[in-house]
């Protein structure tokens, strides 16, 4: 990320942010330390507003780490009357991490665990979500979008993050698995008659689209 915004902006983005919960700044303090690729607080803020405008009660994450952007969704589900937010990884100590942060901010009631891959678990546990949120290993990106819309409903979102790959998606230099990658998910999002997709350029990047009927309404 370094690079693409002016640090003034970067510091006055982020100081602009108010936690719903004081464990969010520690969580962000221990990826600074040991280098973990969180969202950050930017982008955690968006995602809960996101939650709170769409209402959304089922939120389904894949790629989850230590649950840090899994508390700001599940946080907005909180505040939206309660719900469900699934948190699917592939190593398990970093599910047994989210699963003590957020148990000490009191969503563990709201909370299902999944260890394994993400897509194949999305695929397996099925349902309908309003809110699907993807941070997979980039190169999963392409194939994980069917999987995504499947299981999203009319009027939900689809969320994908590190959309600008710190810049790499514009570099015609870089033709690597994972920039080619965002590139394809990016071209089929925006091309997509089933969704309505903007890219909030915040932090990395997030692509979010509305999944709509096949008029174009949104319910
Ligand atoms: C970028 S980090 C997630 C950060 C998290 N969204 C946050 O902001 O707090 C991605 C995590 O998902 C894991 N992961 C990557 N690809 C995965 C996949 N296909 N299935 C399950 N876990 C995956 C990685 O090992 C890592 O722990």
């Amino acid at each position: 990320m370094d690079g693409l915004y002016h640090p003034a902006l970067t510091a006055y983005l982020e100081g602009l942010v108010e936690r719903p919960h004081p464990l969010l700044a520690a969580m962000e303090q221990r990826a600074a330390e040991t280098n973990f690729p969180i969202v950050g607080p930017v982008v955690g803020q968006l995602f809960y507003w996101l939650t709170r405008l769409t209402g959304a009660r089922r939120v389904f994450e894949l790629g989850s780490g230590y649950g840090y952007s899994t508390a700001w969704f599940a946080l907005a589900v909180r505040d939206n009357g309660g719900g469900v937010v699934h948190h699917t990884v592939w190593d398990a100590d970093l599910s047994r991490q989210a699963q003590e942060y957020l148990a000490q901010m009191g969503l563990s009631d709201l909370m299902t665990y999944h260890v394994g891959e993400a897509v194949e678990t999305l695929q397996r546990v099925g349902g309908e979500y309003d809110l699907i949120f993807c941070d997979i290993d980039k190169a999963g990106y392409p194939a994980s979008l069917p999987v995504v819309k499947r299981h999203l409903r009319v009027g939900g979102l689809a969320l994908y993050d590190n959309m600008l790959w710190s810049g790499r998606v514009w570099d015609t230099q870089d033709t690597s698995e994972a920039t080619e990658a965002i590139r394809t998910l990016t071209q089929q999002m925006t091309h997509d008659p089933d969704l309505q997709t903007v890219l909030f350029p915040m932090r990395d990047g997030v692509l979010a689209g509305i999944k709509v009927r096949p008029s174009g309404t949104i319910p």
